[in-house]
């Protein structure tokens, strides 16, 4: 059988460069999806000098030839998708017959971000540093049976009602927070307008995919956010509210498991974390502005200036295996330059005894300590080396020890954000 699908995930919080690799992959895909997450997810990609931000397509609608799909898993906020929609349209990026969303796929409605916000607020100093884009509302909606499929545009009379129903009973709850309701009249309005130029992409993705399959296509899936953020498997609630696992693309496009021929993790050569929630290799100081700074780790979807740490590979381990890894790419190793020493995490301790990421809460995670690995670091500037062989034997063994540690082939290492400034293994 056939396994044409390749799967790219992120193996820490996100933010690990997974844009830059899918677009890089995404050249020789027939097809990219996108099969969980919202717009809390961004990425930019810059071609010809030009930069794309996106947040909801598939950067791989980039390459003429691969045609980009929105897959059921994934929740939508309309004006945000018209927006990139018209990004693409005014570079003269042909979408027609090359664009596709599912009619399955739960739209973020003005009351799950209003809501995810006064969440936050109420929380005080417990908030979970949400990128208040509606992402843990929109999905709770959709598991308690109250989420609306952007399938109901089609039928404005039926969506008017479903949307004021839960318009009403939302602001109610609204209320009771202090903060201001929805209008439902101009909301309405609002996508009256937006559904007009949505309606045309929207499909049984299902179908289109399947029939992809049948033709032996080549079919990459664009994990959004990162494992350390899956709903079930990290620090509940420091989480997001989605599947971010590579099996996720079951049930969020509708792929068949084993027609996975490839899962492809990303991991950034140190850590980095927006919003709250423990984070075992955390480094404060002089260190972490240096490769805050030299990194430009701040939020493509909120701005917000992220927490920076050494690479936790006990953590990073969980991910290769829970997601069953069959390759690893590095990214961002051009920002270690510099420094003199680089330390990795290998072991969690708690009371003395070693513990598993997968055996840890956020309590445990809060208060173990971790086990480093003490390496020499390089001072050259590697970012227009092509060959590992070329790199400083210092990064040469940093890679080495990571690639041993984890068990798994590591295949391409990128090296500067440009396209081209990556090393392939
Ligand atoms: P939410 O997904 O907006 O509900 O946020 C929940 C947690 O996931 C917060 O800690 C966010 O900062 C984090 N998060 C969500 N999406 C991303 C992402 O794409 N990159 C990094 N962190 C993210």
């Amino acid at each position: 059988m056939a396994k044409n699908v390749s799967v790219i995930v992120g193996t820490q919080w996100g933010d690990e460069g997974k844009g830059r690799i899918v677009d890089l992959l995404s050249e020789h895909a027939d097809f990219a999806v996108r099969f969980n997450g919202g717009n809390n997810a961004g990425h930019t990609i810059i071609v010809n000098n030009k930069r794309y931000p996106f947040h909801l397509i598939p950067s791989g609608v980039l390459h003429p030839k691969t045609t980009a799909v929105i897959g059921n898993g994934v929740v939508l906020d309309l004006e945000v998708l018209t927006s990139e929609i018209k990004m693409l349209q005014d570079d003269n990026i042909k979408l027609k017959n090359r664009f596709f969303i599912s009619d399955r796929c739960h739209l973020i409605l003005p009351y799950h971000k209003a809501l995810d916000q006064a969440f936050e607020n109420a929380r005080g100093k417990n908030k979970l540093g949400t990128t208040g884009r509606g992402i843990g509302p929109v999905y709770s909606d959709k598991v308690s049976y109250n989420g609306i499929r952007i399938y109901e545009l089609k039928n404005w009379d039926l969506f008017v009602e479903k949307f004021s129903f839960q318009a009403e009973i939302k602001n109610r709850i609204l209320k009771t927070f202090g903060v201001e309701e929805i209008n439902i009249d101009k909301e309405l309005k609002k996508f009256e307008d937006l559904r007009k130029i949505i309606l045309p992409f929207v499909t049984d993705t299902f179908t289109l995919l399947q029939e992809a399959l049948a033709k032996n296509k080549n079919i990459l899936m664009e994990g959004a956010q990162a494992i350390l953020l899956d709903l079930d498997f990290s620090a509940y609630p420091y989480t997001t509210a989605s599947n971010t696992v590579a099996g996720a693309i079951n049930s969020g496009a509708g792929i068949p498991p084993q027609k996975i021929g490839k899962v492809c993790g990303v991991v950034k050569a140190y850590t980095s974390k927006v919003g709250s929630g423990p984070f075992p290799t955390e480094l404060a100081g002089k260190i972490a502005d240096n490769i805050r700074e030299k990194g430009k780790e701040y939020g493509t979807t909120t701005g917000r200036p992220r927490r920076v740490g050494w690479l936790d590979l006990e953590s990073v381990k969980f991910a290769c295996k829970v997601s069953g890894l069959t390759e690893v790419v590095i990214t961002k190793i051009d920002i270690l330059s510099g420094f003199k020493e680089i330390k990795v995490g290998t072991e969690y301790k708690l009371n003395g005894k070693s513990i598993s990421y997968s055996s840890c809460g956020y309590k445990e995670l809060e208060s173990l300590n971790v086990i480093y690995k003490t390496l020499p670091g390089w001072d050259e500037d590697i970012s227009g080396v092509r060959k590992f062989s070329d790199l400083p034997k210092n990064c040469q063994d940093y890679i080495k020890f990571i690639e041993k540690f984890l068990g798994v082939k590591i295949t391409i290492i990128s090296v500067g954000p440009a396209r081209e400034e990556y090393i392939k293994l």
